[in-house]
């Protein structure tokens, strides 16, 4: 009897946002065929890879401290003869590069937002090496990296498909641009493969995927110029695919198509995150967002023309450089109007190489505080308020996961709010509906309701 191979095994930790998670995804499936599985478990693991955010300060230091903590397990490794290699990916890897080698020397490898699927090559060299070269690759290459990936593994019922990825807007606080590189499309003919894929795996739902998603353009299947909205009507004709997202939105990237699909296709959900970060004409100015908020309110006025029951998310940022109080009322004001589902609100975090850390006047801690504060305390009432509403209704749920209670499964309603039921294992990957009995900020309960018999009709003459 041949003893069987060992199986190498990678532990994928992952910062940020969903780009970054379907990144880490990706790489396992690079890496499978090179006889990785993952693992949860860091002591098991050969490689660790963080997969990274730079967005904000806080981020990016989680990672040092998170290279900190795993230290142990790197030693207790060596001790029993073998090896662990730590390897940064994502866009603290990207901006940072070299910098990661030289302030923690546990670090193995160093591998760009857009070069993971070189790993096979990577992690060749650094095992040739017996585990002794310290490898970085932050290239942007020629060709986009999606031409060099792998099929995609089964994603489950609710997949997320990459079809934009980076940023030409440059907000004047953000490093995306600079992490992720300009502006890509991925072409229509990938992505609808992609899609079939994961449909005929199980999928149900698709996610598509981009810093600016709404940006997508490219030459459709029939030859001709397709945007976003376009994309979407032609993904509405998939067999299987009952449910159609996309995130994120920017402002100036409407496009009426986007509102007609969202008009005319049941399969695309009544939501919609777009981020504007600050009511403040003064502000936005500043912030290079090339948007005032009267504009904001036009686009969401003209989609609850189209979509009454539509659903708002957006990110918000208090305390950039230069906001007053009379600003942060302008801020205070839209989320009023709007009346936000959900919302992610951050204090001004100054990010070395964008145009506004060289701003003069920072707004104080203090101040940001309290301004968050009274930010979020709105934005939390108010999604207490979207999710009450939903009590005594029947609502589709996708089921998506397993809940955090023993027979419990957690789905997601139209309007993305996370639903927990009691029901059997059966019904995870299916589109149920659900009576809500409960809501909170956070989340509904409810039940499901049974499915009335098929009472026969073709026993009686007429
Ligand atoms: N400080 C605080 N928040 C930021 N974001 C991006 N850059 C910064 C920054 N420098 C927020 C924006 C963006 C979200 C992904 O992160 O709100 O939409
Ligand atoms: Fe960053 Fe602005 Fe691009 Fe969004 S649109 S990724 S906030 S630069």
């Amino acid at each position: 009897m041949s003893a069987q191979k060992a199986e190498k095994k990678v532990h994928i930790k992952t910062w940020g946002c969903q780009m970054n998670v379907y990144d880490s995804e990706r790489m396992a499936d690079v890496m499978a065929p090179m006889g990785y599985a993952q693992t949860d478990q860091i002591g098991e693991a050969d490689i660790v890879i963080l997969n990274t955010c730079h967005i904000r300060e806080k981020a990016t230091e989680k990672v040092f401290s998170e290279l900190g903590r795993m230290r142990v397990h790197k030693r207790a490794k060596e001790k029993a003869g073998g090896k662990m290699a730590f390897a940064v990916a994502g866009c603290v890897a990207q901006a940072e590069g070299a910098e990661i080698l030289r302030r923690d020397k546990n670090v193995d490898m160093v591998i760009g937002s857009q070069a993971y699927h070189q790993l096979p090559e990577i992690i060749a060299d650094w095992e040739k090496s017996n585990g002794t070269a310290r490898i970085i690759n932050t290239d942007f290459p020629a060709e986009p990296k999606f031409d060099h990936l792998p099929p995609a593994q089964p994603r489950g019922p609710s997949a997320y498909i990459a079809v934009q990825e980076g940023c030409d807007k440059f907000c004047s606080f953000c490093v995306v641009p600079y992490t992720r590189g300009s502006e890509y499309s991925r072409p229509a003919a990938d992505i609808i493969a992609e899609i079939k894929t994961q449909i005929s795996y199980g999928a149900r739902e698709v996610n598509l995927l981009g810093q600016n998603v709404n940006a997508w353009h490219g030459t459709g299947t029939d030859g001709k110029t397709w945007n976003l909205g376009t994309l979407i009507f032609h993904l509405a004709e998939l067999d299987g695919l009952d449910r159609i997202r996309y995130v994120t939105s920017h402002p100036n990237d409407m496009h009426d198509m986007l509102y007609r699909a969202h008009g005319e296709i049941p399969q695309l959900m009544p939501y919609l995150h777009l981020p504007i970060q600050n009511g403040s004409d003064k502000i936005l100015a500043a912030m290079n967002r090339k948007h005032t908020q009267d504009d904001y309110r036009r686009i969401i006025d003209r989609m609850r023309d189209i979509r009454p029951d539509m659903a708002f998310s957006s990110d918000f940022i208090v305390g950039f450089p230069g906001e007053t109080d009379a600003d942060h009322r302008e801020t205070m004001k839209i989320v009023d109007y709007v009346g936000y589902a959900a919302a992610y609100s951050f204090k001004y975090s100054r990010r070395p190489g964008t145009p506004a850390a060289k701003a003069g006047k920072q707004v104080l801690e203090d101040i940001k505080d309290i301004r968050l504060q009274e930010l979020q305390k709105k934005l939390y009432a108010d999604q207490t308020v979207f999710n009450t509403a939903k009590l005594g209704m029947a609502i589709p749920v996708l089921f998506d996961n397993r809940g955090k209670r023993y027979g419990q499964l957690q789905g997601k309603s139209p309007w993305l709010q996370t639903v927990n039921v009691i029901a059997p294992e059966r019904l995870l990957g299916q589109i149920v509906d659900v009576k809500i009995t409960e809501a909170t900020q956070n989340s509904l309960t409810g039940e499901v309701i049974p499915i009335a018999p098929q009472i026969s009709s073709g026993t009686h003459a007429a």
